[in-house]
């Protein structure tokens, strides 16, 4: 997969992908980030990407010109299937879109706002989906498309050196992941659950499911309504 991120303010994503998992997924070729600098699309005079808002009141706003010609240039070399603008006001993103996304893609671009945004006739025109992080604003996109590259990227077959690992993390089956346990048996008085000790596959699984369900309902009553309407059996089992 190749995603391609657009931003005026490249430098905030030297980081997040030259270590750890996503460097590795790039270094066995399995995934490519490269990152624009919009301010290169500049048009005007004096290099200027942006400009006030018509309408008062409302401060600076990335104009359609730069995007369009730096969204164009990618497009020239290879098809997208997805352009993605980063925005507080876009669907929240969570565990099912990143799976989808990791699946139906090949190519992305993502396209990072700054100030009051970009102006709303290039998000007419090219973007294909609006994503938030949540409901909060952040000072740009940059940050938030690191998120959703990040859970993209991880998913990717062969990124993740245990293949089942992602498919236990929180969220995967509607549930938070359980706890989890490491040496010293025994840490200031506290012992690990015998069960995750005893060496009984079936029995460990069981607990595991009764230890993400009881931390969903406790943390997430959203998402245990959601899991109890999709498992009515264990709607059933819980009600007796
Ligand atoms: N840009 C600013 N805030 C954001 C958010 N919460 N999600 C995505 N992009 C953003």
């Amino acid at each position: 997969m190749r995603i391609d991120i657009i931003s005026c303010v490249p430098n905030l994503l030297d980081s997040p992908f030259s270590h750890s998992i996503l460097q590795r997924a790039n270094d066995k070729s399995l995934s490519e980030v490269h990152v624009h600098d919009l301010r290169k699309y500049a048009v005007n005079k004096h290099g200027h990407i942006d400009d006030y808002a018509y309408g008062h009141g409302a401060g600076m706003v990335i104009m359609c010109e730069p995007i369009f010609n730096c969204i164009e240039d990618l497009k020239k070399e290879r098809e997208y299937q997805e352009v993605i603008y980063m925005t507080p006001d876009g669907e929240v993103f969570n565990q099912q879109i990143a799976n989808h996304l990791s699946i139906t893609c090949e190519n992305i671009i993502i396209l990072c706002g700054h100030y009051k945004g970009i102006d709303q006739r290039v998000r007419d025109e090219l973007v294909t989906r609006e994503i938030s992080i949540g409901d909060y604003v952040l000072s740009g996109g940059e940050l938030a498309a690191a998120v959703v590259a990040d859970a993209i990227i991880r998913l990717l077959p062969g990124v993740l050196g245990d293949e089942t690992s992602a498919l236990t993390d929180s969220f995967q089956d509607g549930l938070l992941a359980p706890p989890v346990y490491t040496r010293p048996k025994e840490w200031k008085g506290k012992e690990v659950p015998s069960i995750l000790l005893s060496g009984h596959e079936s029995k460990i699984d069981e607990w595991r499911l009764e230890e993400s369900m009881e931390r969903t309902k406790e943390r997430r009553p959203d998402l245990w309504d959601k899991y109890l309407d999709a498992h009515p059996e264990i709607k059933k089992k819980k009600k007796k």
